[in-house]
């Protein structure tokens, strides 16, 4: 949000209290003075008025998980464990999921409460690949990797998949790599072979590789460069 709109929204200032503050050099974001009105302020920023705390500013969190199958890709769900359900971790209302999996789907997740983060790694035209271990129950014919390297018309949404990577690893599995993460990309582009899916995992988001030392349902904080790959 921008600094004026962040000082304007408190209960102690208007909207000329804050022109003033500004011009006066009065306001501080994270020990620095800011008079640039249209500075961007989040909610991990230490934001002062005459050395006065206005909002402490969170700490940035970020996780990486393997989820097992068997649970939900959601915050809170009546029937089943959740991927939160797995962290201990304190204020865990303020983290979300970046980039969801399906209930049976197992491997990399990411966790943070870093929403402008986590929509870099989701959306569309970031363009991050994620690579996919699949097996099915029918053999996987020499047809597939053409027919997903040119892209799947998906009815619903009226779109083409981009682009993906198939390599065949055996008849029953194969290691896909998408740039998109469409609901059930993965058997649905299987399933345009009639072929079902009957285990889906995934190992990586970009340059991010889930840790081989990390079992199902264990997680870790990422490090400052992991953070920084996206
Ligand atoms: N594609 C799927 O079909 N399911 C997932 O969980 C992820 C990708």
């Amino acid at each position: 949000m921008r600094l004026d709109r962040f000082l304007s929204n408190l209960p102690q200032l208007n909207r000329q209290q804050v022109r003033l503050l500004l011009i006066e050099k009065r306001i501080q974001v994270d020990g620095q003075i800011i008079s640039d009105p249209h500075y961007e302020v989040r909610a991990f920023n230490r934001i002062e008025l005459d050395g006065q705390t206005l909002q402490a500013g969170k700490a940035a969190r970020y996780f990486m998980l393997h989820k097992p199958p068997g649970c939900v890709s959601a915050t809170h769900d009546p029937e089943h464990p959740t991927v939160l359900d797995l962290l201990n971790e304190p204020d865990k209302e303020d983290l979300h999921i970046a980039g969801r999996l399906d209930f049976n789907t197992s491997g990399l997740m990411l966790i943070t409460n870093d929403g402008h983060w986590s929509r870099h790694v989701t959306q569309p035209e970031t363009k991050l690949p994620k690579v996919y271990y699949v097996e099915t129950e029918q053999t996987i014919s020499s047809a597939y990797a053409a027919t997903f390297k040119q892209g799947i018309y998906f009815a619903y949404e009226d779109l083409t998949t981009l682009p993906a990577e198939l390599h065949v690893l055996s008849a029953h599995s194969a290691r896909l790599s998408i740039v998109e993460g469409r609901y059930h990309q993965v058997k649905r582009m299987f399933g345009y072979f009639n072929n079902k899916v009957l285990r889906l995992h995934r190992e990586s988001i970009g340059a991010l590789i889930l840790d081989e030392g990390l079992a199902p349902g264990e997680y870790r904080a990422l490090s400052p460069q992991e953070i920084a790959l996206f």
